[in-house]
């Protein structure tokens, strides 16, 4: 791992593209500072420019000189939940150039928890912008393994820390403005955040629609259609869907309904019955399902409790509507 280490910070020095593990999922890093270099990001990734990256510090005080401020919110959140896995969007700095943050004024920063991310960041001495190490709209990666399959002959290494530990992306929070705001949930909820800076904040819903759209603009990635895999991907009610006949061969991905027997044939069935089960192994499962050349995948939407926001968040995103298709 040292030895990788090494080669890693080298290559990033040079402007090169390094995929390496976060507690998260697998991020996509080239150095913060370094304009040509971040553009190599966008186009491993076929992501479009509109769409801001996250940067990546060692610590605090790394963190700091990428934003241009640090209000008392963004210190009270980096001492609560620092480092781990949460965003928080503050005006940017000039040491981050335009292209990171797609032009805005504003960047997301984050010190991720993970012991190989954080190495890779001391060695190279710089912060790290790096989104998910997927090409754009597909499904994130939690293991080295899915990162290849996405982007090997893309990107110059790929760092196996193994299989991620909290499986979907980090919380991003805005305390820009005047409002506290979760632009994307994750584990790190609306109420924590609410708690660690004593005042309250506007949670993202997991409504598509209007509300959608609107989020949609403040946070340019929370694409509608994200995440998906390239097999037709459709989502259920547990109380619909025994209405439909089902054709062809399925995968099913059961979540939060212990139990739920098809009256169908599935080719393939995975079951992740707690919210924190579904964390860590949504994107593996949906990897393993978009792999098994399925005709259709069905995911089984969770109960509407809070502690499912951030899953329900991803699986919308995933999905459509299955009862659409009739
Ligand atoms: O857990 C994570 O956050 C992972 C790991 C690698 O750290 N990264 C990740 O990056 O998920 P990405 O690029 O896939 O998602 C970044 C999200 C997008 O929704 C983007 O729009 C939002 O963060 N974002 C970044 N900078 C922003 C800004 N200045 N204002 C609003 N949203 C921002
Ligand atoms: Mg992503």
């Amino acid at each position: 791992m040292e030895a990788a280490l090494v080669d890693a910070a080298e290559i990033l020095r040079a402007g090169g593209l390094v995929a390496f593990p976060t507690e998260t999922v697998y991020g996509l890093g080239a150095d913060a500072t370094n304009a040509a270099a971040v553009a190599g990001v966008f186009e491993a990734k076929g992501r479009p420019a509109t769409n801001p990256l996250i940067v990546h510090a060692y610590d605090s005080s790394m963190a700091r000189q990428c934003v241009a401020h640090w209000p008392v919110r963004a210190a009270k959140l980096a001492e609560r939940f620092w480092p781990g896995p949460l965003t928080i969007v503050l005006p940017k700095s000039e040491l981050i150039p335009a292209i990171v943050s797609a032009g805005l004024e504003t960047v997301g920063v984050r010190v991720p928890a993970n012991l190989v991310a954080r190495r890779l960041i001391e060695r190279t001495g710089r912060p790290l912008a790096a989104p998910s190490a997927n090409r754009s709209t597909g499904i994130s990666p939690t293991r080295a393994a899915h990162v290849l399959k996405d982007l090997n002959g893309r990107i110059d290494l790929v760092i196996d820390g193994g299989a991620t530990l909290v499986g979907i992306e980090s919380t991003v929070v805005d305390v820009s403005g005047d409002r506290i705001r979760i632009l994307r949930p994750g584990v790190v909820t609306a109420e924590q955040i609410g708690m660690a800076i004593g005042e309250e904040v506007e949670g993202a819903e997991c409504v598509l629609g209007s509300d959608e759209e609107r989020r949609s603009m403040a946070s340019p990635g929370q694409m509608r259609v994200h995440y998906a895999p390239r097999t037709l991907t459709t989502r259920w009610d547990v109380t619909d869907v025994e209405r439909f006949s089902k054709e062809g061969k399925t995968g099913l991905l059961v979540l939060g309904h212990r139990g739920f027997a098809p009256t169908w044939d599935v080719a393939m069935h995975i079951e992740l019955n707690t919210a924190e089960m579904a964390q860590a192994g949504l994107f593996e499962a949906l990897h393993r399902l978009d792999d098994a050349l399925l005709d259709e995948i069905m995911i089984i939407l969770p109960p509407e409790q809070p502690e499912w926001r951030a899953v329900r968040d991803r699986v919308l995103r995933a999905s459509r509507l299955g009862l659409m298709r009739e």
